[in-house]
């Protein structure tokens, strides 16, 4: 039976990639590895969590004693690395956090899987999850390729880069098989709302002041979450080795705009009045070192692997503020003790 060890699975990515694996892989072992930060969440994997290839292991990728012991007890044939601090404020806020384990971490599980196969790579993989933050800002135009040069802007963004060239860089000097994806901006069930989809929804719901950051002109390419899982799934099986693959979803929204659409359709579920909710929307003060626009060219994947995404944004948005509706208590779970301290520092 083969082995494969999926880091942050119970965070928002990852816990869909989790899922879709456990359920289309019956005759593989899924190991779930997560620290429960802030971020990570079992709940996300209720319907999951009795099956019999599936194995949750509660630690910490920057404890190499601890991530040594789990590579020598299960051996691993395969990592699915999604495990970071994802949010571009919190990096502004605590930078150094961001560098232990994005950087730190994605080493640590780098020199354990070495030393766990010493050179035998037969059927192995090590599959970084990363970012299109790495390139950092676009003009008016163009889009970014996987030729693009680095050039991060924020330490969240510069944190994955770095993790990225350490992936490579294994990847050259030891042999490790490895590939990297980066992708765009997702959105879905399960987002922590931290993130601008889910925050909107929440303080919708709650009549609380919609914060839009700058003069809102700000681009981004907006993914379906599990367009991003089944694009994931692809590249693990199917990706070349020491290839990068760039994932987008051909959908590019200035954040003015998606904002005004998320209203419109809420007041619609709501059964509110149309206009209430973008009357919430307040211009506030800009994230320091902005990124203007992301935009992704994903004709390699498209080309080389077959995928595209299967859902359009309305759909995905629609989708999405469903389950929000429809999830209250999860919501209000991870909305209570430490989000308000983090809501207040950030906005107030
Ligand atoms: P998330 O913040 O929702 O989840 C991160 C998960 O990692 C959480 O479950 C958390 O508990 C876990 N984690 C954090 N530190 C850990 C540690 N030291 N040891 C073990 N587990 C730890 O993040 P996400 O949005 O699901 O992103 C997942 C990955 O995908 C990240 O690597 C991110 O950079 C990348 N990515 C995210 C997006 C996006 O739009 N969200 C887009 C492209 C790439
Ligand atoms: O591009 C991929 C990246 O997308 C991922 O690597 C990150 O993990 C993920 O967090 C996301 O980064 P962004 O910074 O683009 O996402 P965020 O949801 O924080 O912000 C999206 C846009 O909305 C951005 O231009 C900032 C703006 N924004 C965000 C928040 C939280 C606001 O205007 N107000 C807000 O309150």
């Amino acid at each position: 039976m083969k082995k494969i060890l999926i880091t942050g699975g119970a965070g928002f990515i990852g816990s869909h990639v989790v899922r879709l694996f456990v359920n289309k892989y019956p005759e593989c072992h899924i190991y779930n590895l997560d620290a429960l930060t802030y971020a990570g969440n079992l709940e996300n994997l209720k319907d999951v969590e009795y099956k019999k290839n599936y194995t949750f292991l509660h630690g910490d990728i920057t404890e190499e004693e601890y991530i040594k012991s789990i590579f020598t007890d299960y051996q691993f044939d395969s990592v699915i690395h999604l495990a970071a601090e994802s949010h571009v404020d919190r990096s502004i806020t605590d930078p150094l956090a961001f560098a232990k384990t994005n950087i730190l971490g994605t080493m640590v599980l780098l020199n354990a899987f070495k030393i766990l196969w010493q050179n035998k790579w037969d059927d192995k993989r090590f599959y970084h999850v990363s970012t299109d933050e790495v390139y950092g800002s676009l003009g008016a135009t163009g889009l970014f390729e996987e030729s693009t040069p680095y050039n991060p802007n924020s330490p969240y963004s510069a944190s994955k880069a770095s993790s990225d060239h350490f992936v490579r860089a294994y990847g050259e000097t030891y042999k490790i098989p490895y590939v990297i994806s980066n992708c765009s901006n997702n959105y879905g069930q399960h987002q922590f709302p931290e993130k601008l989809v889910p925050l909107f929804i929440n303080n919708i719901l709650n009549d609380k002041p919609l914060p839009v950051y700058g003069d809102g002109n700000y681009t981004r390419d907006w993914l379906y979450v599990l367009d991003h899982a089944i694009a994931i799934d692809l590249v693990f099986h199917k990706g070349v080795n020491h290839e990068t693959y760039n994932i987008g979803g051909f959908n590019e929204w200035k954040n003015i705009d998606l904002v005004k659409l998320l209203c419109e359709q809420m007041d619609n579920k709501l059964g509110r009045a149309n206009g209430t909710s973008e009357k919430l929307i307040t211009y506030v003060k800009d994230r320091p070192g902005h990124d203007l626009r992301y935009a992704i060219d994903a004709s390699k994947i498209n080309k080389d692997l077959g995928w595209s995404p299967t859902v359009t944004f309305e759909e995905g948005l629609s989708e999405t503020i469903d389950w929000y509706l429809s999830n209250e208590e999860w919501l209000n779970n991870v909305t209570s003790g430490n989000y308000q301290n983090y809501y207040n520092k950030q906005y107030n």
